[in-house]
């Protein structure tokens, strides 16, 4: 078994806890990605011009809640068919804006540990290993599902 269904359940009860405040999480989400990483900022082109994580910023929030719902939906995907399941096209196009927009394997690594902390974050008594584990794992098929099509690009 890949994915068990304690998984399954422990990553979509912690999405529905950190989904009821999104500009909270989706700030926090990149603030931590900014202190592991700060030369990643460059990269987003809605931090490139400012000195700081800008407040509600549409792209941003956009580009927090694809994470953690994407990586929610390949939780599931994985209980149920033992593997990722997302549509061509869609890997196809997020290997594509990734490539382009310069991301590199290791920041992969970096998304990962801000995902963690903000899980810590909002989650707070409700964290544990095995809440980390499964989101862990959910997110690592994830990110090597969209870099391996980053390197078909390559
Ligand atoms: C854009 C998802 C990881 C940097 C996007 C878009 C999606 C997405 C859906 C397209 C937004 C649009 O429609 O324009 C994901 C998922 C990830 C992930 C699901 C991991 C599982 C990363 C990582 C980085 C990154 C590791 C680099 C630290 C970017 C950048 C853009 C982008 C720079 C262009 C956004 C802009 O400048 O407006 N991502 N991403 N992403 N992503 Fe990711």
């Amino acid at each position: 078994i890949v994915f068990t269904e304690k998984q399954e359940a422990l990553v979509k009860e912690s999405w529905e806890i950190l989904k009821q405040d999104i500009p909270k999480y989706s700030l926090h989400f990149f603030s931590q990605i900014l202190e592991i990483a700060p030369a990643a900022k460059d990269m987003f082109s809605f931090l490139r011009d400012t000195d700081e994580v800008p407040h509600n910023n549409p792209k941003l929030k956009a580009h927090a809640v694809k994470v953690f719902k994407m990586t929610c939906e390949t939780a599931i995907q994985l209980r149920e068919k033992g593997k990722v399941v997302v549509a061509d096209t869609t890997l196809q196009y997020l290997g594509s804006v990734h490539f382009k927009s310069g991301v590199l394997d290791p920041h992969f690594e970096v998304v990962k540990e801000a995902l963690v902390r903000t899980l810590k974050e909002g989650l707070g008594e409700k964290y544990n290993e095995e809440v980390e584990g499964a989101w862990s794992k959910a997110y690592d098929h994830l990110a090597l599902a969209i870099k391996a099509e980053m390197k078909q690009e390559d």
